[in-house]
């Protein structure tokens, strides 16, 4: 077996995968005509053409735009989870979704119900687990967040593990301890939390540091930047907290192509507890699979590295001990 088979082979845990971007570009189409919503363009190519981030949000608020109804929700994941078994062998995979966005059309507890309905379709068909993580819209405010996450608490599912966040471009406006009290309050609740720290320049590699210290996280989305500060990279490396890494996200708004100097082989190579995810597959045209195969094959790893961090996912699942005996 050739080793690019071999990494497409390899079961993985998928925990840095923004519900969203799992649908499939024609069901953006599709779902637009069945909600009568008028898209910018109706040429696939120039609706996911962005290489920068904020395109990229610009799409991601079109996109998720396009789903109305529970129903909708449940479609679009069933449908990830089949192109995800497709591409990278996909056993288990957590999702941010973004009830925040979808407030307008839906009320929270029936847009979890929608995602949890899908998910268990497609969990009965191809036996890939799930759990769900709502993440804080950083577009909006500190204390919108608090109201999400105290919508969260009113409306307990067993499948809502967590916060996190997407949204906004790290130019310098923005310090993840502005979140400090939704984090707080997750906590408080039992809720886990991760955050998207330190993604791209000119964000500060002290982030991940607040993220630690001051949200209390249980893991760090993205965290690239830590490689350029070797306090912080200690730090990191020190506190085992599980990096959820995407390398074809970081080569299409950073342009940091994976090559052994890569800051995500640097993690890698100082012993921090890296996992690899898609971040956004379709807008990214990207796969589990492919970021294996061009993401660590690229920075120059072999099989040994590629099992313990698909393993690492595992690991850092949010999910029960059960599961987790499954899965390794
Ligand atoms: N929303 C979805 N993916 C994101 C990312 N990588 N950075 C910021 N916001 C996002
Ligand atoms: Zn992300």
């Amino acid at each position: 077996i050739s080793y690019p088979d071999y990494l497409r082979l390899l079961p993985k845990a998928e925990l840095h995968c923004h519900f969203i971007a799992t649908m499939r570009p024609g069901m953006i189409l599709e779902l637009a005509d069945r909600n009568g919503v008028v898209l910018p363009t109706r040429d696939i190519d120039s609706l996911l053409d962005s290489d920068n981030l904020q395109d990229f949000l610009t799409l991601f608020v079109t996109a998720n735009d396009v789903l109305r109804t529970a129903d909708d929700f449940a479609d679009v994941a069933y449908q990830g989870v089949v192109d995800a078994v497709r591409d990278g062998n996909l056993r288990y995979r957590e999702y941010f979704v973004n009830s925040q966005n979808s407030r307008r059309y839906l009320a929270y507890p029936d847009l979890v119900d929608g995602v949890i309905d899908g998910l268990r379709r497609a969990e009965r068909e191809f036996g890939v687990g799930f759990r769900i993580v709502n993440a804080i819209n950083r577009a909006l405010s500190p204390e919108d967040a608090v109201a999400m996450v105290r919508e969260m608490i009113d409306h307990p599912r067993d499948e809502v593990v967590g916060i996190g966040q997407d949204h906004l471009t790290e130019d310098g406006r923005e310090a993840p301890g502005m979140w400090v009290e939704a984090y707080r309050l997750a906590e408080a609740n039992g809720l886990r939390r991760t955050a998207h720290v330190a993604e791209t320049l000119p964000a500060d590699p002290e982030s991940v540091l607040v993220a630690i210290d001051d949200l209390h996280v249980d893991r760090i989305d993205h965290g690239y930047r830590a490689a350029d500060d070797p306090d912080v990279l200690a730090r990191l490396v020190e506190s085992q907290v599980p990096v959820a890494c995407t390398p074809i996200s970081t080569l299409v708004l950073s342009g940091w192509a994976p090559e052994p100097d890569h800051r995500i082989a640097r993690l890698i190579r100082a012993g921090a507890n890296v996992t690899l995810s898609t971040d956004d597959a379709v807008f990214f045209r990207t796969d589990l699979g492919r970021e294996y195969v061009e993401g660590l094959g690229g920075m120059g790893f072999g099989p040994d590295v590629a099992k313990r961090v698909s393993l690492a996912g595992v690991e850092a699942a949010w999910c029960d001990e059960a599961q987790k005996a499954r899965l390794r």
